[in-house]
């Protein structure tokens, strides 16, 4: 699963010669860094793999999510559809805006239902934003037949799917933007970080002013003569994660192949078992493997299954019970919980038809959710770990059906 389970010197010598420079802003320092720019390497390198024009380094994925958001000009009174099975920061991103998530089904993909998007559309709809969760695509052709149909934005929140493809094109690349994160958790990762992706040159450059207080960047003046294009924040990566993030890229391919092998293994170990069966994804081939997911008939199997998983010794979670990806359980989410006297879009006067985010919404994604059993798999498994696996699936299966 993540990409720091093959740190090695590679991560240690890259990190050891930004020390040494002793430059570690991605900007600036141009008369000591010896034309050296690790962040820049690193976007030039990822928008290469994605198949990109442009990417721009991030502090993480929540904050490429937020710039690419805002760089789209989505603010109060906009609607941004998404899953109601996500990260909370897809969410959180967009309330940032002071726009509405509205937060549709999953299908058996477990990505977005392009079928549950349309009747939530209205004329306040700016963007619709699939996830492609657990490393695997979500169905953006037809994504693309809607966005096109409603003038809307297609982005893609792609934090959990560094090196997918979909049909052949990087996922990251398929829509007008597209957001990595590299935090720990991730096939690759350089600690904290994010990276977003784009073809559109007038986009990018208003992700990257947005992204540090609207500086253009133009290396030959000095920063702190800079012209400014417009307000905005810090975002900004760093050079040691530029350089880290160089090495771990390196790395991307030999992580893919072996969560692959790794989860072959386990499921030629189980074969195939009438009454369970894989995500119905779109493209299975371009999928990373950072995860197995079983899913049984109903939502009692699940738990027995789960029961005889724990006791055979390989531990799985049933996925509606995952209180940070799955809205049913973001109770902050539907008291607006903020600090703030007035809390942008839940008081805002521009926000019409503020969804209620009961746990009831989605009944679609709860009946599905309910009876999917999710395995991490690791780059580095060994076969004793595999057969654990592989012997505590089967005990499940056993007890479910
Ligand atoms: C789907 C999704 N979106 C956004 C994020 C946020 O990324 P980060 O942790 O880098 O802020 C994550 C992180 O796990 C994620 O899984």
């Amino acid at each position: 699963m993540p990409g720091f389970e093959l740190f090695d010197q590679k991560e240690i010598d890259a990190l050891a010669d930004v020390i040494k420079r002793k430059v570690v802003h991605r900007y600036s320092f141009q008369d000591v860094r010896e034309g050296i720019y690790r962040v820049a390497e690193f976007e030039e390198a990822f928008a290469k793999r994605v198949g990109t024009k442009y990417a721009l380094g991030v502090s993480n994925g929540s904050a490429a999510l937020y710039v690419g958001l805002k760089a789209l000009g989505i603010g109060p009174g906009d609607e941004v559809i998404t899953s109601a099975f996500t990260f909370i920061a897809s969410i959180e991103a967009i309330l940032e805006c002071g726009a509405i998530p509205v937060l549709a089904d999953v299908d058996e993909s477990l990505n977005l239902d392009p079928s549950s998007v349309e009747s939530l559309i209205t004329d306040r709809t700016k963007a619709i934003m699939p996830v492609h969760m657990f490393g695997a695509a979500a169905d953006m052709d037809a994504f693309k037949e809607i966005c096109d149909l409603h003038g809307l934005y297609l982005i893609e929140d792609a934090c959990q799917a560094i090196g997918a493809t979909y049909k052949g094109r990087g996922c990251g690349g398929l829509g007008v933007w597209g957001a990595y994160s590299l935090d720990p958790y991730k096939v690759i990762t350089v600690g904290e970080g994010g990276m977003l992706f784009t073809n559109d040159e007038e986009l990018y450059k208003k992700m990257e002013y947005y992204h540090d207080h609207g500086h253009i960047h133009d290396l030959n003046i000095d920063r702190g003569a800079e012209g400014k294009a417009c307000l905005g924040f810090n975002f900004r990566m760093g050079e040691l994660q530029g350089a880290l993030g160089l090495a771990q890229l390196s790395k991307l391919d030999t992580v893919i192949e072996a969560q692959r092998n790794n989860k072959k293994k386990i499921l030629d170990a189980i074969g195939e078992v009438e009454g369970i069966s894989l995500r119905d994804l779109p493209d299975r081939e371009g999928e990373i493997a950072s995860h197995l997911i079983l899913i049984l008939p109903d939502a009692s199997a699940a738990m027995r299954f789960k029961e005889a998983c724990t006791e055979a010794g390989a531990g799985c979670s049933i996925l509606s019970d995952n209180t940070w990806h799955y809205a049913k359980h973001w109770a902050t989410l539907r008291e607006g919980k903020y600090y703030s006297r007035v809390r942008c879009p839940f008081d805002c006067p521009y926000a019409e038809d503020m969804p209620l985010y009961r746990p009831i919404e989605w009944t679609q994604t709860e009946e599905i959710l309910s009876r999917s059993v999710m395995f991490a798999i690791g780059v580095v498994m060994d076969d004793a770990k595999i057969e654990k696996i592989a012997n505590a699936i089967n005990a499940g299966i056993k007890a479910a059906l």
